[in-house]
């Protein structure tokens, strides 16, 4: 297997000529189809194809249109209740803040090697929890101002990624097809995925406008936070999804309340209850004309787990009761699960 150290040390040498063609460094002797550069200018017009993700049956995308509220979060723990259904889904994710990428630290791979390369110079995909992700993040170099003291070695934590369009939209086409998602799959006897989860950046900028035109897309997850502000985000979000012809499933309400341990009670931080009819939140979302797929309490753990690397979706039972806040997050979770399945699959047969 191909495991270069030159490779990775010219993902950032963008002084290399051409090195804006290629900037992940990829070896170019490989048989795949070039991504192709999608064209500036208006949404609609002259548009590249779009295409399926190599060794992946269905794409589903997480975006937010603001950062912050709990995207990734969701992402990490979409992926595991995926792949926990009876159906025993493979399932992937692919991270795409390549500014600001978290899914590394969210699911227990915070300072991996780099990726190895099959024999025709696509990236392998690592895996924690059963769940092979790919990640701007695994590329970058170490950060000598990382170590907090002597003894530790220098880790690509803070390395930041200080790039310009092109560079970002090449990267951002060279992580969507030149993944192997066939390797890395242990679950079951046929290679590839069942479903790609892929975690985009805040905001309708050049990597979601880069993905809504080269990838054919089965179900896009918008995260919102239960206040005016963020659906204000949203509806750009929306709006672009929507003239780029991006199948939209429906809104997910993160931190859609707190569950008080001593009362038992949902508490509507942000005044947003949708049972309340003349609740501003609510009569927004019904004017954009957008489903709610379902709503996440605020739990501590959930947390906790994305900071331990653990997605609160693989734990056990907090308590035997029901209305454990803990409990409560996953049974809201498990069932947002079942209706994204549902609803790729009833789209897969029509
Ligand atoms: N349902 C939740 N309950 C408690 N904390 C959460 C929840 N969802 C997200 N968070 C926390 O909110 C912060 C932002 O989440 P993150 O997934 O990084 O957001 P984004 O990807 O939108 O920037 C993180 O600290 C995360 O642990
Ligand atoms: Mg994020």
């Amino acid at each position: 297997m191909l495991r270069s150290h030159s490779w990775r040390r010219s993902i950032f040498t963008a002084s290399l000529p051409k090195s804006h063609e290629n900037p992940l460094g990829l070896p170019s002797n490989n048989t795949r189809i070039p991504p192709q550069v999608p064209r500036r200018g208006p949404i609609t017009g002259g548009l590249p194809s779009k295409r399926r993700i190599p060794n992946v049956k269905h794409v589903v995308l997480v975006s937010s249109c603001k950062g912050g509220v709990g995207k990734s979060t969701f992402a990490t723990n979409l992926a595991v209740s995926l792949s926990l259904l009876p159906q025993r889904l493979r399932v992937g994710i692919l991270d795409l803040d390549i500014f600001g990428p978290s899914i590394p630290t969210l699911m227990g791979l915070k300072g991996v090697e780099e990726p190895d390369l099959t024999p025709d110079g696509a990236l392998i995909p690592i895996t924690n929890h059963g769940i092979p992700t790919m990640s701007m993040s695994y590329l970058l170099p170490p950060s000598p101002s990382t170590p907090r003291t002597d003894s530790e070695p220098p880790t690509n934590e803070d390395t930041p990624v200080v790039w310009r369009g092109l560079m970002v939209q090449k990267a951002v086409q060279q992580l969507l097809f030149q993944t192997d998602w066939s390797a890395g799959v242990s679950q079951g006897a046929s290679s590839g995925l069942d479903v790609l989860v892929v975690d985009l950046p805040p905001g309708t900028g050049d990597i979601p406008l880069s993905v809504g035109q080269l990838v054919d897309v089965d179900s896009t997850i918008i995260i919102t936070t239960p206040d005016i502000l963020s659906l204000s985000d949203v509806r750009r979000g929306v709006a672009m999804f929507r003239k780029l012809d991006i199948p939209l499933t429906g809104l997910v309400i993160n931190n859609a309340y707190f569950i008080c341990p001593n009362c038992t009670e949902r508490h509507y931080l942000f005044g947003a209850n949708p049972n309340d009819e003349e609740n501003m939140f609510a009569k927004d979302v019904q004017a954009m004309r957008m489903g709610v797929v379902g709503e996440l309490p605020l739990v501590m753990n959930v947390s906790r787990g994305g900071e331990n690397g653990v997605p609160y979706a693989l734990s056990a039972r907090c308590s035997a009761k029901d209305t454990e806040p803990g409990n409560v997050w996953q049974a809201a979770m498990k069932n947002i699960a079942v209706r994204i399945w549902g609803e790729i699959r009833h789209k897969a047969n029509n």
